[in-house]
């Protein structure tokens, strides 16, 4: 990781702009990225608790990888960095991202997710309105969202489409609706070449073990209750995060602009069975040894209070994404909850360095 001279468009290879490439699924996009081409990338994340450089170990001496600490609510920052680098592309990955947190503390939430995005488009308005006819055609700011904006769907309802109607429910969805709106707006008003994609629950490397995947992986460990809300039965279409990429990066580059790209898992589970299914892939992986008070993990399952307003299901139809671009997931939900599991195994020092002081504060505040 180290500084790129700037002008590189000058030198015949094109850079992208990552913003929010530090957490679960910037970090997973700009590694997989790198692995795939050598146009380089500049990543601009604010390192909040969700943020981790030592998720780039990796690309440490990589000089097509260059890191800027610094918020996407900064405009001179990020008009400053649009200039200097020219890059062809914007990737807004840059968010508040934990509903529970959203529920506790929406502040952070509106000021990164609307007022954050609001300002990062201000910037590219002003550099992409100055750059030369050519690669003014080919620009693209590309805003990754989520199925959360359109609401909670009843059990039999048919998957969400692109052109559902928005009915957030949490503090987190409405703020992402927003963004989404002002992206859309800028490309209605302004003609900018935006394109947004929604996309439903990812899991997989480096996710902050806050989110249902690695905190019941990370309790089950540590033999902790796996709490799970209510009743266990609400439903989420689950997505291999490497899968989230290339549908990104297929987006970006045969979408069409102003159009907006749902991208699914084709996998619908209640929590419940993800949670079991966590605790029949640990016990074959890593047995509880004889002496312990249990036999398996899910004799860890407790059920505690639901979570308020908590959406009942989600569920993509990813049919537009497919036959507009072609993409469909590679992992079915075996193979990528397989992998997953054998990352946290593999990398427990990650998780120790990431659950700090603020992680226990947070975790004791939420299961009280
Ligand atoms: P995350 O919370 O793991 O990472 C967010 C990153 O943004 C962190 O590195 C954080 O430091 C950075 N950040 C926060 N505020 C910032 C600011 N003001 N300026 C610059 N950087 C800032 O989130 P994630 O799970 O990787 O999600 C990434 C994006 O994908 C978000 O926009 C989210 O809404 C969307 N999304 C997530 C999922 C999912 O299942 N995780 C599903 C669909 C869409
Ligand atoms: P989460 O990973 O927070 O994603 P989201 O709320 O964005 O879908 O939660 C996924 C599901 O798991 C959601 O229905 C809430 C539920 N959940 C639990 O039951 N227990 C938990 O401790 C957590 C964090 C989530």
């Amino acid at each position: 990781m180290c500084s790129i001279p700037c002008g590189n468009r000058g030198a015949g290879l094109m850079t992208i702009l990552v913003t929010g490439g530090a957490g679960f699924i910037g970090s997973n996009f700009v590694i997989d990225w790198l692995a795939g081409s050598e146009e380089p990338v500049i990543n601009l994340d604010l390192l909040t608790y969700a943020g981790n450089l030592i998720n780039f170990a990796a690309l440490k001496n990589d000089d097509r990888h260059t890191f800027v600490n610094g918020d996407i609510g900064d405009s001179s920052l990020t008009f400053q960095l649009l200039q200097q680098h020219n890059p062809r592309a914007v990737i807004n990955f840059a968010a508040e991202s934990h509903v529970d947190r959203s529920i506790h503390g929406p502040e952070d939430f509106m000021q990164t997710n609307i007022i954050g995005t609001f300002r990062l488009l201000e910037s590219v308005r002003g550099y992409w309105g100055d750059l030369p006819d050519a690669e003014k055609a080919n620009f693209r700011f590309l805003h990754v969202s989520t199925d959360e904006v359109y609401g909670s769907l009843d059990a039999d309802a048919p998957a969400f489409v692109e052109t559902n109607r928005y009915e957030p429910n949490s503090p987190y969805s409405a703020s992402k609706a927003a963004s989404d709106h002002i992206v859309r707006a800028y490309h209605h008003t302004y003609r900018l070449p935006v394109l947004t994609t929604n996309c439903s629950n990812n899991y997989g490397p480096f996710q902050f073990p806050e989110k249902l995947i690695p905190l019941i992986i990370h309790n089950a460990l540590a033999h902790k209750p796996l709490p799970i809300y209510g009743d266990g039965l609400q439903i989420r279409d689950w997505l291999y995060v490497g899968d989230h990429c290339s549908a990104i990066r297929a987006v970006l580059a045969n979408g069409t602009v102003g159009e907006v790209y749902n991208i699914g898992g084709l996998n619908e589970m209640t929590n419940i069975e993800i949670v079991n299914r966590l605790c029949d892939i640990l016990d074959k992986l890593r047995p509880i040894s004889s002496d312990a008070s249990i036999c398996s993990y899910c004799e860890l399952i407790t059920h505690i209070k639901d979570r308020p307003g908590h959406d009942r299901r989600y569920a993509i139809d990813a049919t537009k994404i497919e036959s507009a671009i072609g993409w469909r997931p590679a992992e079915t939900f075996e193979t990528g909850i397989r992998k997953t599991v054998e990352w946290y195994l593999d990398n427990q020092e990650w998780v120790e360095q990431i659950v700090t002081g603020g992680y226990r504060r947070w975790i004791e505040r939420q299961y009280a």
